[in-house]
């Protein structure tokens, strides 16, 4: 799972602690912006292909929030859309409508679209026109519990030139996927240009740190927006993040995460083939999701639990994650694994009988 993302090049990696250790010598949380924050706000402008700067918080969720913000400043207008399912963080607007400790204003102006749906976009679009500030997504759809699903031929070009068209913000929330699918921005892989991209969880390597990058045409509306928190300035985890990127940028990462996991998928589908049991597997390689077919959901949380018995600490309602640390003995460590816990959910099943 990968600390649910962050660890993208593997636990306690020596260089990106090293970085941080240095750095804490030299001061973290202090008076003022250290110079490292300007270092790694021009490495993330110079990678990511869509920014023309970078503002730093702490958790995914600050970043989002901002990006929001920065839409609703920019335009004058109050309306969001977001995926349906989409997960942006915790924030009264993100969650979905009545949640505890919520009002009911907090979700007044999200409007919510099927996924892969262009047509329910369109819709959404003209029922309100002149209103709709942004449209945040994931740049494919990551549910919990539901297989992920990519983004069908064209869609990115058809909502981006929808949001152009429309005088609406394009928000791509990389919190997730970010530096797994491309380095540059996951928009890349798939074509098309946002406006402002979230990143948090992989880009420290684990030391808390998400960053807004967006275009120039929203440079001036960003800087007036008010956003600050007593550790948005600490030196250290910029330091980890610097030396991140550059791992990820040295190993050719998003690549190599692919083709771990292209592997690891595999060998799952295999060994369920051969204990009679068929895994589905969904997303992106690099963040596999995987769902027993055919069988209730009891079976497939029953399967899960068997992998973490034996060794390999899954999770049923949510996509896994790979680092780069990942290696072949892994692998095969995780098939071993998974075959034990197949075999024990067959023996489970026929008890039952
Ligand atoms: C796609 C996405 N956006 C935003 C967030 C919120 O990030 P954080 O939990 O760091 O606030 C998450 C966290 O899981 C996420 O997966």
């Amino acid at each position: 799972m990968c600390a649910y993302g962050p660890s993208i090049l593997g636990y306690n990696h020596p260089e990106v602690d090293e970085a941080a250790k240095t750095q804490y010598g030299l001061g973290n949380t202090v008076s003022l912006a250290s110079p490292v924050m300007i270092d790694l706000a021009t490495e993330l402008v110079d990678l990511v292909d869509a920014a023309d700067w970078a503002l730093f918080g702490k958790n995914g969720g600050d970043s989002t929030s901002l990006a929001v913000m920065i839409a609703r400043e920019a335009t004058g207008r109050e309306k969001i859309i977001k995926v349906r399912d989409g997960y942006h963080g915790v924030a009264p607007w993100m969650q979905p409508e009545g949640s505890p400790g919520t009002l009911s204003s907090a979700t007044d102006q999200v409007l919510t679209v099927e996924w892969n749906d262009l047509d329910s976009f369109e819709k959404t679009i003209s029922d309100h026109p002149n209103e709709i500030a942004c449209f945040i997504s994931s740049p494919y759809n990551h549910p919990a519990f539901r297989d992920n699903e990519l983004p069908q031929e064209g869609y990115w070009q058809k909502v981006s030139s929808l949001c152009k068209k429309n005088g609406i913000i394009l928000i791509v929330d990389d919190v997730r996927a970010g530096f797994r699918i491309n380095i540059s921005g996951s928009n890349v892989a798939y074509g098309f240009k946002p406006d402002l991209i979230c990143f948090g969880k992989a880009i420290a390597n684990g030391y808390p740190l998400s960053a807004l990058v967006g275009s120039n045409d929203l440079k001036d509306t960003a800087e007036k927006v008010y956003f600050t928190g007593t550790q948005f300035f600490s030196a250290a985890p910029m330091a980890a993040a610097k030396a991140t990127l550059l791992e990820l940028r040295k190993s050719d990462a998003a690549n190599k995460m692919t083709d771990f996991g292209e592997r690891l998928n595999k060998a799952l589908i295999k060994t369920a083939k051969d204990c009679g049991f068929k895994l589905v597997a969904s997303g992106i390689p690099a963040m596999p999701y995987y769902r027993l077919d055919g069988v209730d959901r009891e079976t497939h949380f029953s399967w899960i639990d068997h992998c973490t018995k034996n060794g390999v600490y899954m999770v049923g309602w949510h996509n896994h994650f790979i680092s780069t640390a990942h290696t072949h003995e892994d692998l095969v460590g995780i098939e071993e694994s998974a075959k034990k816990a197949f075999t024990a959910l067959g023996n489970s099943k026929t008890e039952k009988v």
